[in-house]
């Protein structure tokens, strides 16, 4: 195999008409291909169907995943770790995820809506927001891989070890998970089938993605019908404590978010630069132009959010007189770290990935305000709101059941 003959979706063809060919010929028992999944939204993968084989094209690494099921007799014969192939023998008896890689690792709450946790068997760090995955790991259901000489090993006894960071050196059963990889929020969350493929699970993965579309193009829905003349003007901002800089976010996800709910992102022509704080000139241009903004979302990185308060944001931020900022006299200062974990993993990076309807509630929430809808993940500092500190107590259901996706209330 070292050498390609032709184009690379013929030798796929190929590849597959060969299976088929040989399968059909072999006594094996087919598994009936009861349900499968289209991938409509979602950009970097997708997913073809054979009678006892999937494929799933995986644009992160530029392989296809020949995922075969465990009753077809290629099961036991075929196994393919090339540039272009890997193979995995599904439903995954058992796998393991990356928690380690920053900012959050894979997110496992994917996994969690599927009933997947009774499966996953290691992790490389305890770093994680799942209270249920806390609790099986104290249970010692789930073990701990550390970096080290033996990691590349134990991960590799694993029917699939999955990964959300492309860089590390990968063995055969490593799979790309990347949800992050995404565009926009819906599209990250139609990650969930990639997941289904590997696990038979496509009714229950089309199920989710379905009620959390639903969901999210709803409350889009009822954010429209509440914009009056003017939109609330949104900035997603972030402090670098080092540089003494400010940024304006340019994350495609983030600044859909604010559009989807209702609000508008502030001028594209605007938000193009940095701001140092010691310079004069740029402190007076950033206090400038946050006098024309109405809620400002504050993402700059503390290694202590619950002691991350409106008085730490108007330090950074440099002022002495605050009666030109709106989101200061209407009370509109927002960061995404409500629910935290140990200081400072944040269930942002997880189950907001999977579950974005939740999001686009807690924005909406904060641009049109109604006083009755508790936030997931947001949290308003200049109503001096704090954060909840994750723990494994905070699992309420069996771990080995799926996590009902939620819904906030539409319309
Ligand atoms: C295939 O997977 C299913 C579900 O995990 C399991 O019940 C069955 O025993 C497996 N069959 C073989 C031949 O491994
Ligand atoms: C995972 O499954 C493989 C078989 O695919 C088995 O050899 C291994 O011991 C299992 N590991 C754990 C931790 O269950
Ligand atoms: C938005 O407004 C339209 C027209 O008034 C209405 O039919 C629709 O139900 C509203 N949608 C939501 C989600 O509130
Ligand atoms: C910000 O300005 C100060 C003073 O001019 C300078 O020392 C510092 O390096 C600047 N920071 C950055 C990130 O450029
Ligand atoms: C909270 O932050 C302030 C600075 O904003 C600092 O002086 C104080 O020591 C911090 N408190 C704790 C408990 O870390
Ligand atoms: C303050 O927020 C309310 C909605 O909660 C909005 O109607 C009003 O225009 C805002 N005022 C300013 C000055 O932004
Ligand atoms: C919490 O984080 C600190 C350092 O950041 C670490 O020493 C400690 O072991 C962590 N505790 C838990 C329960 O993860
Ligand atoms: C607040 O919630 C209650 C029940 O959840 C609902 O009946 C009421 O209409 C809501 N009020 C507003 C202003 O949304």
């Amino acid at each position: 195999m070292s050498s390609w003959p032709c184009s690379w979706p013929l030798v796929l063809l190929l590849v597959m008409w060969w299976m088929v060919v040989r399968e059909s010929n072999g006594a094996s028992t087919n598994v009936k291909v009861g349900s499968i999944s289209k991938v409509e939204d979602a950009v970097n993968f997708h997913i073809y169907y054979g009678q006892t084989f999937k494929v799933i094209k995986n644009t992160i690494d530029g392989k296809s995943y020949l995922l075969i099921q465990n009753t077809s007799r290629m099961a036991v014969r075929t196994k393919y770790c090339t540039s272009r192939i890997k193979s995995y023998v599904i439903p995954l008896i058992n796998y393991s995820v990356d928690t380690q890689s920053s900012p959050g690792g894979v997110p496992v709450s994917f996994f969690e809506l599927l009933g997947l946790l009774g499966t996953l068997k290691g992790i490389t760090s305890e770093a994680v927001a799942s209270p249920c995955l806390l609790k099986l790991f104290e249970a010692g259901e789930v073990v701990k891989l550390e970096k080290g000489e033996q990691q590349e090993q134990l991960l590799s006894q694993f029917a699939a070890h999955f990964i959300s960071d492309t860089d590390q050196p990968q063995t055969c059963n490593f799979a790309n998970f990347f949800p992050l990889s995404e565009g926009t929020p819906l599209q990250r969350a139609e990650w969930i089938k990639f997941l289904g493929a590997f696990t038979n699970l496509e009714t229950k993965a089309n199920q989710v993605y379905d009620v959390v579309k639903a969901s999210y193009t709803c409350l889009s829905q009822m954010a429209a019908n509440k914009t009056k003349s003017f939109k609330p003007i949104v900035a997603w901002i972030e402090y670098d404590k080092n540089g003494g800089v400010w940024c304006f976010t340019k994350e495609a996800h983030k600044l859909k978010f604010v559009e989807d709910a209702g609000g508008e992102n502030i001028d594209k022509s605007i938000n193009k630069v940095s701001y140092n704080v010691s310079d004069p000139d740029d402190l007076e241009a950033l206090h400038a132009i946050l006098c024309t903004v109405d809620a400002v979302i504050d993402e700059t990185l503390s290694s202590d959010p619950q002691n991350y308060t409106q008085t730490t944001f108007l330090e950074n931020i440099n002022v002495d007189d605050n009666s030109c900022f709106s989101f200061i006299s209407n009370q509109s200062i927002w960061r995404y770290d409500k629910r935290v974990r140990n200081g400072t993993i944040l269930d942002w990076y997880d189950g907001a990935i999977s579950q974005p309807n939740l999001v686009l509630a807690d924005i909406v929430e904060a641009l049109f305000p109604t006083g009755n809808y508790t936030t997931s993940y947001f949290r308003n500092i200049a109503k001096g709101e704090g954060v909840i500190n994750i723990n494994p107590d905070m699992c309420a259901r069996d771990a080995s059941l799926p996590l009902d996706p939620t819904i906030p209330a539409c319309g």
